[in-house]
């Protein structure tokens, strides 16, 4: 029995969430070591789809699932494989709404399995314009930026409409992700932004002043220094907090990292819930954050070295 499988990755927004969305630059990483795996098994029995949300036919998929239905149908249309029979699997170790890219992963690793499985050649390119047909139907008018970074093996300089850019990191530091356990708003978030746009004469500079920091970000990244990094995340969390996007569980979570030896603390994705990072001078500070966040509810902590990300592969 023929069998093949998509791969993809979580990500994080380093820098830039929101203000991505007028024109400025964001930072983001991907963290493979949390990972949403597409298996595709030949099949007699019709179109199968089973995920954590739903198993049965493609054409049985409940609204909840109809960006992913209308990705299947989609790619099946581009690749004249209409009607052929077929079981496809999800895994994904990535939680949904945490501002991780889950939805953007799954579509990725959907769209390489296939390709995969029916042997054709996939552009980065038409990868990311395929995986663009289920964030639309999701997200209304997202960035981009999650399905280009949970497809890249690179930190990337993204811009919205450009290609991505791979950046380089010297650093040496470490990065906690908490989980709050709240779903973060991501579209209630973009809304509120832009509303605030519209009434607040002050939000027009806060946008630029978090594209400006990404820039100030990308240097301190390339020539190590961690500590201004970090302070740029602190003023980053400060702006994003005065626009309404974050939470109390989110400000609790990076005064307690501050406290604890943390160098730099902020949201990270849309916000209103999800997951904060904090950046920590080394391994033993990351742990004592991440314990101690968990004790104050974080549900789930990852230790992400930031030396690794720039490594291929
Ligand atoms: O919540 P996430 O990780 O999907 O990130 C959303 C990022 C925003 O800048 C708030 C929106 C966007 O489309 O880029």
């Amino acid at each position: 029995q023929k069998s093949t499988t998509g791969q993809s990755h979580a990500k994080i927004i380093f820098f830039g969430e929101h203000s991505v969305v007028y024109g400025q630059p964001a930072i983001c990483l991907p963290i493979s070591k949390i990972k949403t795996v597409v298996s595709i098994k030949s099949s007699s029995e019709g179109q199968q789809v089973s995920s954590r949300y739903f198993t049965g036919f493609l054409s049985e998929m409940p609204e909840s699932q109809t960006g992913i239905q209308l990705l299947i149908k989609t790619v099946l249309t581009e690749l004249n494989q209409e009607k052929t029979p077929f079981g496809l699997t999800i895994t994904s170790e990535i939680p949904a709404e945490r501002g991780m890219g889950s939805s953007a992963a799954t579509a990725v690793a959907i769209v390489r399995a296939f390709f995969h499985f029916f042997k054709q050649p996939l552009s980065h390119t038409e990868l990311l314009r395929l995986a663009d047909v289920s964030e639309q139907y999701i997200h209304g008018n997202p960035s981009g930026l999650d399905a280009a970074t949970v497809s890249s093996q690179t930190p990337i300089w993204f811009v919205r409409g450009r290609r991505p850019q791979a950046i380089p990191i010297k650093q040496n530091t470490f990065l906690v992700i908490a989980d709050t356990g709240i779903m973060g708003q991501t579209g209630l978030a973009v809304q509120h932004v832009k509303s605030q746009l519209a009434s607040d004469p002050q939000a027009e500079a806060a946008i630029e002043s978090l594209g400006k920091y990404a820039k100030q970000a990308r240097h301190c990244l390339a020539i190590g220094d961690s500590k201004k990094l970090g302070l740029l995340m602190n003023h980053s969390q400060t702006i994003l907090s005065k626009l309404g996007v974050s939470h109390p569980t989110l400000d609790l979570f990076a005064n307690l990292s501050l406290s604890n030896g943390a160098l730099g603390a902020k949201l990270t994705g849309g916000g209103m819930g999800g997951c904060l990072i904090s950046l920590t001078p080394d391994k033993p500070s990351a742990e004592k954050v991440a314990t101690v966040l968990e004790k104050h509810g974080a549900i789930h902590t990852w230790i992400e070295p930031l030396v690794t990300l720039n490594r291929k592969g």
